[in-house]
């Protein structure tokens, strides 16, 4: 089946992908320098990730997790001139490589991206206690850390931000209770704090295949 599924993702990709110098130029560049293209979302995605921002007029967008900022590009294409973009990579070579795209990408969108580099939570809990809050919350890194990364996002939301988190069906690895990785544990808790949180309106996760495998998305409003 992934062969399918890879063939109609190239097949959405070839008919919706707009042309875009700076997506174009982040997944050559990551190539051309031997990084593991699969870490970052499919067109698709990004561009599910871009709609929902323009659903929702979103300025201030949070990103966990940048690799080669390829979701990144997806965020600030989606933003007006005073838009803004907070992305937060871990690993030097990774934020070395995402500022490449961003520094490219400023030329092409007209909001601000901002790369920082260091451990998601400890720059979370840095934030200035003035932070305003986030509209758009996307958070894509270490799944085992999800659970901390819902709550930092809470405290940064308003009523009305939209909260996604990737990668949280793992090809069902999260139904297989002898599965006790820590990646693993993490989407579970995830699931559980998400169940019936009083800081929720509503919440749902979408199963996604395609080039990826299987895997999916959560998206949570806040109340
Ligand atoms: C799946 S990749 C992100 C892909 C990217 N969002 C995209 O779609 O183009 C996950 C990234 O999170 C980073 N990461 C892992 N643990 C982290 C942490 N504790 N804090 C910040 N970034 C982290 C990894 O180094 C990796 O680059």
């Amino acid at each position: 089946m992934q062969q399918l599924w890879s063939d109609i993702d190239c097949f959405i990709e070839k008919h919706l992908t707009p042309q875009d110098p700076a997506l174009s130029y982040a997944i050559e560049n990551t190539e051309q320098q031997g990084f593991p293209e699969h870490l970052a979302v499919a067109p698709n995605q990004g561009m599910l990730l871009q709609m929902l921002i323009q659903m929702n007029a979103c300025k201030r967008i949070l990103e966990v997790g940048t690799f080669a900022a390829y979701s990144t590009m997806w965020l600030a294409r989606a933003l007006p001139e005073d838009g803004y973009v907070l992305t937060i990579e871990a690993r030097e070579k990774h934020a070395n490589l995402a500022q490449q795209h961003i520094d490219f990408a400023k030329k092409e969108y007209p909001a601000t991206i901002e790369l920082k580099l260091g451990n998601a939570v400890e720059i979370l809990k840095m934030l200035p206690e003035d932070t305003e809050a986030f509209d758009f919350i996307f958070i894509d890194a270490d799944k085992q850390s999800y659970p901390e990364y819902l709550d930092l996002s809470l405290k940064l939301s308003h009523s009305g931000t939209v909260i996604v988190l990737d990668n949280v069906i793992r090809a069902g690895d999260i139904l297989d209770l002898d599965n006790h990785k820590p990646s693993i544990e993490g989407i579970r808790e995830t699931y559980t704090r998400l169940q019936n949180h009083p800081r929720i309106l509503s919440c749902t996760a979408l199963q996604t295949i395609g080039s990826k495998g299987h895997d999916g998305f959560a998206i949570a409003i806040v109340k």
